[in-house]
């Protein structure tokens, strides 16, 4: 994993997707803000937001919900994901269970771009991020 600025990271247009997509946030419990944009190996993009709900557990990552979108149009290998938030100081990273979700429809090499309101920019593997991930290999 290397820290680098949001130029300098190989995928500035992705990132700025993300950061692009947090406006679309809903998160009137928390007020933590989070955009995020997946790069398919068909070249496109989709972006998601954050979407929380009044029974919390109903809520969804930024993370899952541009991931959902992919698939439900058909994608099925994301090369490289944006995660954005203005929130706070601290980067955005991946939940563990955006993590495991990314893990089912990236290589391990896939690129996790960790955007910060600072134009700071962790440049992650998915593999460094989720190690020995679960895989069900039923083939
Ligand atoms: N959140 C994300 O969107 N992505 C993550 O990887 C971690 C957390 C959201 C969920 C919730 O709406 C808010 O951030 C606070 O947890």
């Amino acid at each position: 994993m290397i820290k680098t600025s949001v130029e300098d990271c190989g995928y500035k247009a992705l990132a700025e997707k993300a950061k692009e997509a947090v406006e679309n946030a809903y998160c009137p419990y928390s007020g933590y803000r989070v955009g995020a944009a997946v790069l398919t190996e068909n070249g496109n993009i989709y972006t998601g937001c954050n979407i929380e709900n009044a029974s919390y557990g109903a809520s969804n990552c930024a993370e899952r919900t541009a991931v959902f979108k992919a698939v439900s149009e058909g994608e099925r290998r994301i090369m490289a994901v944006a995660i954005f938030t203005d929130e706070g100081n601290d980067a955005p990273f991946p939940c563990g269970i955006c993590r495991q979700v990314l893990s089912e429809f990236c290589e391990p090499d896939a690129a996790i771009i960790i955007y910060d309101g600072a134009d700071s920019v962790y440049n992650a593997e998915l593999a460094e991020l989720l190690p020995y991930s679960f895989q069900f290999n039923n083939e």
